[in-house]
C-alpha cells in the first residue's frame, strides 16, 4: 500500500485526536519503520490494519467507523491534492464512473506498484448509482467514506448503502447511492 495512504492516516488521526495519540498508536502497533512513512514508499497493507486496531483501542470506537472517517478525510486530501479528477467531472456519478477508468489508471501511472480495488458501475438512473467494489484488501469502510466526502465535494446530499455480495471471484460490496434533495436533473 503506497505511502500517502499511510501519511494521510497519520494526519487524519493527529487532526481528529492529536499528536499524543499517532505517538501512541504507532508505540502500540509495533511497526517494521517505526511510523516513518514517505508518501511515495510502499508499505505492508497489515501496517495499516494495525494502526487502525490501535487506533479503535486507545479510542473505544468501532474500526468500521474510524475507517469510514478517514476515507471522508481522505477525500479532503484528494480534493485538494488532485483537484483535476474532480473539475473534468460535471457530475457526481460521472466522477464515481471516472474512478476506474481514469483516476486509479492515472494513480497507476504515477505509482506503478499501486495496489488499486476495482469498480463496477452496475446501474445508473438520473437519481441512482449502482456500484460493485472488489479487492482482495478488503477497504469497502474506507470506499463508503470517500463516496461520501466526494458527495459533499460535488454538493450533493447521498444516501448510501451497502450490500455484501458473494462471487466467484471473491466478496463484492455493492453500493447503492442515491440522490437526495436538490440533485441537479441533468445525468
Ligand atoms: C482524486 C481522487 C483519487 C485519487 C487520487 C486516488 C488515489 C488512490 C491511491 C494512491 C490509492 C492507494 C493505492 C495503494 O495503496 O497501493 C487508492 C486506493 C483506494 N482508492 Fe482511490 N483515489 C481517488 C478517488 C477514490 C474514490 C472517490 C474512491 C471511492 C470509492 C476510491 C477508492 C479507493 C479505495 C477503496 C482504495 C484502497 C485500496 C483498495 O481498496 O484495495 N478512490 N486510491
Amino acid at each position: 500500500m503506497k505511502g500517502i495512504v499511510f501519511t494521510e492516516f497519520l494526519g487524519f488521526v493527529a487532526q481528529r485526536y492529536g499528536e499524543d495519540t499517532v505517538d501512541d498508536i504507532i508505540d502500540a502497533s509495533a511497526l517494521p519503520g517505526g511510523g516513518a512513512y514517505t508518501s511515495v514508499g510502499t508499505y505492508d497493507h497489515g501496517e495499516l490494519v494495525a494502526l487502525c486496531n490501535a487506533l479503535a483501542q486507545q479510542t473505544g470506537q468501532a474500526i468500521p467507523t474510524l475507517v469510514q472517517a478517514f476515507g471522508v478525510y481522505l477525500s479532503g486530501s484528494f480534493a485538494k491534492g488532485y483537484p483535476a479528477f474532480f473539475a473534468r467531472c460535471g457530475h457526481f456519478f460521472d466522477f464515481l464512473e471516472s474512478i476506474e477508468e481514469h483516476i486509479h489508471k492515472e494513480v497507476k501511472k504515477l505509482y506503478p506498484d499501486a495496489e488499486l480495488p476495482s469498480f463496477t458501475a452496475c446501474e445508473r438512473t438520473p437519481s441512482r448509482l449502482v456500484l460493485d467494489y472488489r479487492s482482495p484488501r478488503q477497504m469497502g469502510d474506507l470506499a463508503l467514506g470517500l463516496i461520501q466526502g466526494s458527495a459533499q465535494h460535488f454538493g450533493v446530499q447521498v444516501r448510501v448503502q451497502q450490500q455484501l455480495r458473494d462471487s466467484a471471484n471473491g466478496p463484492v460490496v455493492r453500493f447503492v447511492i442515491d440522490l437526495t434533495g436538490d440533485a441537479p436533473a441533468h445525468v
